[in-house]
Parts: C-alpha cells; structure tokens; sequence
C-alpha cells in the first residue's frame, strides 16, 4: 500500500459514465443489485438457467456444513456438453468458437463450434482408450493452441478433474503439481512458439517425470501435440509411455455421447501460490462454478454473443484462461480470438493489428501489459483502426489511474468503459466490478461488488471500516464458484480462508483494500507473504525454498518491491554460506554468484519468479523469535528510509546490511 497509491486515491475525481447506446441495451440494470441482495439464492437459480441441466437441483445452496458448500444441489450437467454441444444443437455449428492465432505470421485457424465438439469427443475418446476414467486427474501443459482447451473440454466431457500447469512452469514446479494431484496422464506439446523462436516443452515433462518416479508415483501416458515439429532427441521419447496426439486422436471417433455428472463433481484443480512454499491445488466444481463463470461474463462484459468478438488475453494455464477463455465465453457460446505469442512478436503492436483484423470487440487484458504498452508510445496502437472495441477489462492487480485513463483514452478510443475486475483463482470467477452500462467507472477503483455477491472491508475486528478507512476485503456471503477445498487438504482450506474472520463466517483471501468516500473499493494488494507479479501470485516462501536449495545459499529472504512494469518484483537477501563468502565480496547485479543464483530460481521455479534483484547480505533482520522482518527489507528494496527497528533481536543488523550493499547493490 504505497504512498502512492493513497495520494492517488486521495485526489481521483474522475468519473466516467455508461456510453448511452450501452446504457440502453445493458444485459443487466440497475435494479439487479437489489433484487440479488434481497434473495441471492434466487437470482443465483436464475443465473443457472443460463446453463442446460441434465437434471435440475433441488437446492440451490447447502451451507449447512460451513465453509464447505454444495451449490445446486441434486443437479446434474455436462460442462462440455454446455460449452460446445448445445451450440451446435441450437443451430450454431458453423459459428466460429475460436479464430487462433499462432506465433509465426499466417499460422492461423479458425475453428466453429460444430468442429470444436467434433475435436472434443475425439480427444474424449482417445483419453478413455489411454485409460482415463471419471475421477482420474489429467495434467495439461501446453502452449497457447487451440489443443489447450480442447484437451481441457475432453477431460470435463469424462469427469477427469484437469490440472493445467502454465508452460512457463519448469519441471520441478510440474513435478510437484503432478505429484500432488497424482494426476494419470499428461497432455502436452514437443514446444510451443514464444518470442519467434521454437520453445521445448516435452523435455520439461520427461525431467518431471523422472522426478515424479523417484519419490514413488508415475505418470502412466504422455499425450504429446506436434506444434513445433522440433526434434525431440534420442532420449525424448518413450515409447511405453509417449503417444502423440495425432495418432491417437485424429483417428478417433468423432462420436461421444457426454455424461451428465452431479453439480459438485470436481472440475478442475488449478495450483496457486499461498503463504507456505507448497502451492494450494483450488478444487473447483462443475455447477456452481459453470454458473458463475457464465453469469460473469455476461454481465460484467455486457456480452452480446451474437455479434461480439471477444479476446482475453491471459494464459490458459491461470485461471483467468480457465474461466474467461475456457469455461465462461464457451458457455455463452461467443466467438473468440486465442492467440500463442507475445504482444512483440513479430513486431509491436501485434495485439493491435490483431483486433483490426478480427474486429475484436471485447478486450480483457493485464495491468502490466497496458503499462508495457504505454511505455512503448501511442503511435503502436495508433497505426490501428480499433472503432470496433466497446469494453475493456482488467484484471490481476490494481490498476493505477494513469494507466486506467491510458488504456480508455489510447486504446479505447474514449469510447469503451473500463471494467476493472477484482477476483481470483479462489473466487472462479469475478466478484467486484463495474458494471460497462449500469455503473460508472473510476480509475483505479474496483467499485463494487457485482449483484450477487458481497463483499466487505473490515478491521482486525471484523468490523466493516467507514467511507474513507482501509482494511481487509471479505466476501460475506458464499457464491456458487467458491473454492470448495484444497486438493487433499480441508484443514489448509479452512485455515487458509476462514479462520481469520472465523466468528463472523467471512471468507478472507489476503487482500487489502480501501473504501473511498463514495464507498467504492480500491484493491491495495495482498496483505500476506504473497507478491504479484505481472499478475501473476508468487510466494516470497516458494522463491526462498528455491534459492536455499542451491547449495551456495545459507538462508534467504524475498520480498516483493514496488515495480514501475510488473507491479511488484521479486527482490531476494541472500546469505551464502561460509565457504562461499568470498563470492559475497564482488557481488554486485552482473557478478557470477548472483546470476547463478538467478539462473537457480529460474530452473527451479521458471521464468516468472526470476529475482529482478538478489543482494548478497551478511545478515537478516530478525524479531527475537526469529522471524524475518520482511518490512524492513522491503523498504530496503524500495530505497525508502528504513522503519522501525527497535523489536529487532540485533539492531544493527540494518546497518550492515546496508552498508553491504552500497557498494554491490543494483539500482534498477
Ligand atoms: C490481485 C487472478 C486489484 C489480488 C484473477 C488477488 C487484483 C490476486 C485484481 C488474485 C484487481 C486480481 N485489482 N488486484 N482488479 N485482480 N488482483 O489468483 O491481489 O492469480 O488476490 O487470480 O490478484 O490472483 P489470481
């Protein structure tokens, strides 16, 4: 929560109503948030209509047992079967579901809904031949192709819970996402196209695979997409356990009739950071979270499925891709744009001509990314023709204003709403926002939570704050895409979420947030040992674990520093060991041991979580209890002036480790 931040929360008077035009023909009105408060079951069992049931629920929510809920109880559907089928039944098949975009300029498919359920039962079939039963976990880790959601749609069409990993991750982070789930069978590609050059994926899964068997589990199949054709070397294959996917998929029956599954059968289990070093595998189920995500997209993106053509930006291996790529435009049946690459490849400006050509409408996109583009200047995006935009997204992380105003003014044209989105992989789907032709926009505020859901900002208490105060963002209600439970783990989940506010029963997920004079919400970021990273959840624990596995590193501490790209960065103190201390005399940002160490956290973890600075340090900052006072080095790695001292066990410790690091420290 940086000075920043308030000053800017402070001054922000800026307003910016509902276009007119969008007004007038809004999904939702104004009356909804009323009518949801007044009986949120309810308008709940309304926004389910959305989807087709096998057989309905007898009850829209049993909380009889909390914090673990059923929604839709009784109930019995298909996700797939929701996503693509029913399209195509509806006389919709030759509608284009997907219009991919690959990495290397002209590698393009467009895919209808009749081919995407043709696609899907063939996958379907070919699991069930690899022996994938209902209940089985699947792992997918795959680049941005269009495989990615038909492998995703296949396991929700057989009732295998999915685990995605993003293919960012390296081998270790999937072996232990593949150890936890136990997952059967892994999908992924021989490499996938990032930054104009072929990137390896395959050999990631047989490290992790490798790793997996020695602590006692084995994958049994590997399911591997040709996308790159890159060869996978002498060792790359095996034949006991790889299949590729076009022999066995391509050739399997596009017939497969979907099985409806009860509403709380497990659709998915995506893996996020948490305050200890063991990512939290969020179980989600198939109802209440279908419904959620549906009724969200809809509403907050005042979605017209039949004209709009829609783009999120995100990875499918984050759950923003999993409920705004996969499971919500899918079940609203809208037409979308899924492209591989990066924004700069092969030239900036990419995404830009992207919504030129493909006339995107609806554009969903990262804090970070608009900041990167902001730097680059508006004549990029200028050079485009993008009349055809009328509502922009956000989501990951707060959104300054500057950037806010950025995005609605250059690539909006002055014409979109901005829909800031607050959420995350816990919630499903989203949970605060603007409303595009309800409500009206403030740059940098959330505002409100949408009709259906509440939410709260409360004290150490408990006790909601004032107009004007900052504390603790609750959800005081349950909603139907609510994480169910940690992967084999209740006690985590209830610890986790629901022991903090455990007297009033509120949900808490580690964010603070500020209620502005009107009573809108500013997100502040996380209250915890978590930091985010261009959006993405990373914990300071997880980062340490990886740099005290290497062995040069007696003890390290990471923190998350304010960053003018990425929000926040990852800055690590790093003891070395004795005998390597004469490293620590020369090692400033481009030394070998701080490059090692970088390197270490890459391998271990990916690219993501690369330190943008590690210091070499004598010493810790320590309470009496030996707990890292990561405050103290924050303000360190923000270059403020350093706070109080006085319940450190040594309190000359600051001193020395600035001293340290006048001479080696970096200063980006
Ligand atoms: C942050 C991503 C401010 C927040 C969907 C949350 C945001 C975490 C916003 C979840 C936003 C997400 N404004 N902060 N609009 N959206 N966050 O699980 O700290 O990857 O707790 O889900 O991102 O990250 P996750």
């Amino acid at each position: 929560m940086s000075d920043e931040t308030l000053s800017n929360l402070l001054t922000e008077d800026r307003r910016f109503e509902p276009p007119a035009d969008l007004a007038a023909a809004a999904n939702l009105t104004a009356e909804a948030y009323d009518r949801a408060a007044a009986d949120p079951e309810g308008f709940w069992a309304e926004q389910a209509d959305r989807l087709t049931w096998d057989t309905r629920w007898d009850q829209v929510l049993d909380w009889s047992n909390p914090p673990f809920s059923k929604w839709f109880v009784g109930g019995r559907l298909n996700a797939a079967y929701n996503c693509v089928d029913r399209h195509v039944e509806a006389g919709r098949g030759d509608k284009v579901a997907i219009h991919w975009i690959g990495e290397p300029a002209g590698d393009t498919r467009d895919i209808t809904y009749a081919e995407l359920k043709d696609e899907v039962s063939r996958a379907a079939n070919a699991l069930i031949d690899l022996g994938v039963a209902t209940g089985d976990r699947v792992a997918i880790y795959l680049p941005m192709i269009p495989e990615a959601i038909v492998a995703m749609l296949a396991c929700a069409r057989i009732g295998a819970p999915h685990t995605v990993v993003f293919g960012g991750f390296s081998s270790d982070a999937l072996a232990s996402r593949l150890t936890d789930c136990q997952a059967k069978v892994v999908i992924t590609a021989d490499g996938g196209y990032r930054r104009g050059a072929a990137s390896a994926l395959k050999p990631a899964v047989d490290e992790a695979r490798a790793k997996t068997a020695a602590t006692g589990f084995e994958v049994e199949k590997v399911l591997v997409v040709r996308r790159t054709g890159q060869d996978l070397g002498e060792q790359g294959w095996d034949d006991a356990v790889d299949v590729w996917w076009h022999d066995v998929v391509d050739g399997a029956s596009p017939e497969h009739t979907p099985e409806a599954f009860d509403a709380e059968h497990p659709l998915y289990v995506m893996y996020t950071s948490g305050t200890t070093g063991k990512p939290k595998g969020i179980l989600h189920t198939t109802g209440g979270y279908l419904v959620g995500c549906a009724y969200t997209h809809w509403a907050v993106f005042d979605l017209k499925p039949e004209t709009d053509v829609y783009w999120c930006t995100a990875d499918v291996g984050w759950v923003t891709g999993h409920s705004y790529i996969v499971y919500g435009p899918l079940a609203n049946g809208v037409t979308q744009v899924l492209y591989e690459g990066t924004p700069e490849t092969p030239e900036k400006g990419r995404w830009w001509q992207i919504i030129e050509d493909l006339k995107v409408s609806i554009f969903y996109t990262a804090p970070t990314a608009i900041r990167s583009f902001m730097k680059q200047g508006r004549e990029i995006p200028d050079r485009r023709d993008m009349s055809s935009l009328r509502i922009l997204g956000s989501v990951g992380e707060p959104i300054n204003p500057e950037a806010y105003v950025w995005y609605r003014h250059v690539i909006g044209g002055d014409r979109t709403p901005v829909v800031d989105t607050w959420w995350q992989t816990e919630t499903g789907s989203i949970m605060i926002s603007p409303l595009p032709g309800v409500t009206h926009g403030k740059p940098g505020s959330a505002m409100i939570p949408i009709p259906g859901v509440s939410a709260e900002v409360v004290d150490e208490e408990g006790t909601p704050v004032p107009n004007g105060s900052g504390g603790y963002l609750v959800l005081t209600q349950p909603w139907p895409s609510m994480l169910r439970t940690i992967w084999g783990d209740d006690q985590r989940y209830v610890d986790t979420y629901w022991s903090r506010f455990r007297k009033q029963g509120y949900y808490f997920a580690g964010d603070g947030s500020k209620k502005d004079s009107d009573g809108d919400l500013w997100v502040l970021g996380r209250v915890d040992d978590v930091m985010n990273v261009s959006g993405h959840r990373l914990s300071t624990t997880e980062i340490e674990s990886a740099l005290v596995s290497h062995p040069k590193v007696a003890e390290a501490a990471v923190v998350g520093a304010k960053d003018e790209d990425t929000g926040q960065a990852v800055c690590a103190f790093v003891i070395l060991r004795d005998e390597f201390r004469d490293e620590a005399d020369d090692a400033g940002e481009g030394s070998d041991i701080v490059a090692e160490l970088r390197g270490h956290v890459r391998k271990e973890i990916g690219p993501i979580a690369t330190p943008r600075q590690i210091m070499i340090v004598p010493e810790l900052p320590k309470t009496r209890s030996g707990k890292i006072m990561r405050r103290l080095l924050r303000d360190v790695a923000e270059h403020r002036e350093i706070g109080d001292v006085t319940t450190l066990a040594d309190s000359s410790v600051m001193e020395l480790i600035s001293q340290g690091l006048s001479g080696g420290s970096s200063d980006d």
